[in-house]
């Protein structure tokens, strides 16, 4: 048995010859049942998308991208692995790449098995594709519009309310702000469970884009350093070219919208007891704000007339008494460390709005003197509360931001914001 691939006869050795025949014989694995999950798009870039998605087995993944709905002209994709791709039995990860800023694409994930009909050689099974969805690119020409949520805690029908409300409102990316589970990370099937094959929110990424920014509890248990086994760090390109320590702060364009995603670390000091003394969140905090003043500088950025920064730890508390988070009792209300640290580059930027979540309760804190910048509070977790989902718009010249109250469906604040005076030069 030949075909058009095989070298001829006279060139193989009759031993290989044997290997191949088989090879090319073996039945390809069956694809029933791979895939487990609506695939997850995260860490999305001007040029990029990420993917993630669920298996049911050892395989491989793929994905196909098209600027046509009809997939024409696709470009494929394998799953993470360089030089050959790393087969994984129940979460893989695809990194679009090539694409172009501010645009639509239509993409599809696949997964196969692979077999070994003989020694070593492989054998790429049938590939068990996902549906058509769809994705705007970031960009300076991406609708103007983003959205924020977090503090979910594992919230099931909580979340699965603030992901309908941004999917109803065809939101084109979404911040989620952090705090996903409900405590912290001890396996790996929890990160399954919380991120990408989530009970009653299929698809709650498939369609959205997710820039994912930790919260505290998400730097909280044993498998909490495998975030990125389900959440993408940001584009290798973008990570080499500014500052390798610093895989997830995210600097994006919506339109006229910068977003920018701070890390405000665990909520106690590093010398607290409970950290054991295995974490470094003051150096994390000091890197941050070298890679926020460069990220601020950018052309892209500097330009877009509206900049707003995405925080998990509040950088402000109205109280006198809150917890700043720099004492060994309790836990942080807001953050000084990253407030001191960061409140230059945001004022000198002009950055107008902070978006921050960790209280669980809404809170609007207006500029005053001394902080020229806004602070909106998302709410979520707990009893006397509502899950919050801030949507931003730029309408007539402002960025509108409605705070959506997904429990109850209203619309529990609107908040308007001039462009800044350094922007869209
Ligand atoms: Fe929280
Ligand atoms: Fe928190």
């Amino acid at each position: 048995m030949k075909d058009k691939h095989c070298i001829s006869a006279t060139e193989m050795l009759p031993s290989e010859q044997e290997a191949y025949d088989i090879c090319v014989a073996a039945p390809p694995p069956p694809a029933d049942g791979l895939l487990a999950s609506e695939p997850v798009l995260q860490a999305p870039a001007g040029d990029s998308m990420g993917v993630a998605f669920a298996v049911n087995g050892l395989s491989v993944g793929f994905a196909e991208v098209s600027e046509s709905p009809g997939m024409e002209g696709a470009t494929r994709f394998l799953s993470e692995g360089f030089p050959r791709v790393v087969p994984d039995d129940r979460i893989l990860r695809v990194r679009m790449e090539g694409l172009k800023p501010g645009t639509r694409h239509w993409y599809r994930v696949g997964a196969a098995r692979l077999a070994h009909p003989i020694g070593y050689w492989s054998k790429l099974g049938d590939i068990a594709w996902s549906a058509v969805h769809s994705f705007v690119t970031p960009g300076p020409g991406a609708p103007s519009r983003f959205a924020v949520f977090g503090d979910t805690h594992a919230d099931i029908p909580r979340m699965a309310r603030a992901t309908a409300k941004y999917r109803e409102l065809g939101v084109p990316l979404v911040v989620w702000n952090g705090d996903v589970l409900p405590s912290k990370i001890d396996d790996r099937e929890s990160l399954v469970r919380h991120f990408i094959d989530i009970p009653d929110n299929a698809g709650y990424a498939a369609d959205t884009p997710i820039l994912f920014n930790c919260g505290n509890h998400d730097y909280r248990g044993d498998w909490a350093g495998k975030l990125g086994d389900a959440m993408m760090p940001r584009p290798p390109c973008e990570i080499a070219g500014r500052h390798p320590a610093l895989d997830r702060n995210f600097a994006v364009r919506m339109g006229e919208i910068a977003l920018i995603g701070l890390d405000t670390g665990e909520d106690k000091p590093d010398d607290h007891v409970a950290n054991a003394g295995i974490t470094a969140f003051s150096r994390h905090r000091q890197l941050q704000a070298a890679w926020l003043e460069d990220a601020l500088s950018s052309k892209e950025i500097a330009e877009a007339p509206f900049a707003v920064a995405i925080v998990h730890i509040p950088l402000f508390d109205p109280d006198p008494d809150a917890n700043p988070g720099t004492v060994l009792v309790n836990y942080a209300q807001w953050q000084k460390e990253c407030a001191d640290l960061w409140r230059p580059a945001l004022e000198r930027h002009g950055v107008g709005l902070v978006v921050a979540g960790h209280t669980h309760r809404y809170r609007f804190d207006p500029p005053a003197p001394g902080r020229p910048w806004a602070q909106l509070v998302c709410g979520g977790a707990g009893d006397n509360t509502f899950q919050t989902l801030a949507v931003g718009d730029v309408e007539n010249g402002e960025l509108v931001v409605r705070v959506h109250d997904t429990d109850s469906g209203a619309i529990a604040a609107v908040h308007r914001f001039k462009p800044r005076e350094c922007g869209g030069k």
